[in-house]
């Protein structure tokens, strides 16, 4: 049921950070150690490499959780699409291990390569949201995303489900927790609350820069884990706005993208990770020089004047969690002023059960 919501989407975008302290409920106990099964962990800890197998969104939350898990946990991590995966398989490694993250369990691509996998006698474990699905059912493992049933056809809760259950996997197998992982995702928490709660801006935004008819490209660019947002975020765009959208690395506009930048061209920048941050910016002023319309979004730390959305300070790679709510909230918003209907667009189904 909608509620009081228009669209499922917003709603669904406003549970994010109910489904946040769901999974710490769940993944954590008092003590904030982590309560994931030791054969999950043994597994994983006796791999020589992880292969995250996804689509879409989910191959979105696949990217940022690869480097929760080389960095955290020093784990060499692939993250493969899976209708690539399952027709070209890479050579593999001595020892992998398989992660499925998929929303409804059902992706035919995925499924295809967890047959094959397991007829490889190859041990996987799957991330999703519907316990039972095909994918929950035929890996070894399963461990369900909590996020509760998502409608609009826009996947959002089940992206921020699984970056947070991949950064606690992650947590769990690292060796040095300085971090504070469950003081860090409520943090977290209560800044997506604060962003959801902030909506007329991204309708202002939005009405701005996407709305407008004469709005026919966008792009998003980023640097590090911000270049995976980047394509999450011009996959919302595209997927429920119609509006051509690119996401990117930053320093390869300069490599062909460019040519594409004309009077007025919004230019979105994500600039999370203090490393970087001067480069975002100085690609960005080589869109600006040729006339195009920039908006930042930029976490507190790194920001300067005139930027556009100040996200509060995170750890540097769970910043998808708070960056991507802007990103949502704007695609909907598009979506909404352009008059389409947010949550189911055209030509597409939530559960892609075809290869
Ligand atoms: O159910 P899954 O997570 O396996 O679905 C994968 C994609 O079909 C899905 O994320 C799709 O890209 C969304 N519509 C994006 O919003």
């Amino acid at each position: 049921d909608k509620g009081i919501y228009p669209y499922y989407m917003l709603k669904e975008v406003d549970e994010q950070p109910v489904v946040m302290h769901r999974l710490m409920e769940r993944y954590f106990d008092e003590q904030g150690n982590v309560l994931i099964g030791k054969a999950i962990l043994d597994e994983i800890n006796a791999a020589d490499r992880v292969y995250i197998i996804a689509a879409g969104t989910s191959y979105h939350a696949g990217l940022a959780g690869a480097r929760l898990f080389e960095q955290w946990a020093n784990k060499p991590t692939s993250v493969y699409i899976s209708s690539e995966f399952a027709y070209e398989q890479p050579l593999l490694s001595e020892k992998p291990f398989f992660i499925f993250l998929s929303q409804s369990g059902e992706t035919a691509d995925s499924r295809e390569v967890l047959q094959n996998i397991n007829e490889a006698g190859y041990h996987s474990l799957t991330l999703t949201n519907v316990e039972k699905s095909t994918l929950w059912r035929e890996a070894t493992y399963a461990l369900p995303l909590l996020a509760g049933p998502e409608i609009a056809v826009a996947s959002t809760k089940a992206y921020v489900a699984q970056v947070t259950l991949e950064s606690i996997l992650a947590y769990a197998l690292a060796d040095n927790q300085d971090l504070n992982l469950m003081e860090e995702l409520s943090n977290i928490a209560v800044a997506i609350q604060a962003i959801v709660d902030d909506k007329e801006t991204f309708k202002n935004v939005a009405d701005a820069m996407l709305v407008p008819a004469s709005t026919h490209s966008a792009f998003y660019i980023g640097r590090g884990v911000d270049s995976t947002v980047a394509l999450e975020a011009a996959l919302k765009l595209k997927e429920i706005s119609y509006v051509q959208a690119e996401g990117f690395a930053a320093g390869e506009l300069k490599h062909g993208t460019l040519a594409l930048i004309e009077e007025g061209t919004p230019v979105m920048a994500l600039i999370t990770q203090p490393k970087t941050a001067g480069l975002v910016r100085g690609n960005l002023s080589e869109t600006t020089a040729r006339g195009a319309h920039p908006y930042t979004i930029v976490s507190k730390s790194l920001a300067k004047e005139g930027d556009g959305y100040i996200l509060p300070d995170v750890d540097p790679l769970l910043a998808p969690l708070v960056e991507v709510i802007p990103t949502q909230l704007l695609a909907y918003y598009t979506s909404l002023g352009r008059g389409l209907d947010v949550d189911r667009p055209r030509n597409l189904a939530k559960s892609v059960t075809v290869q």
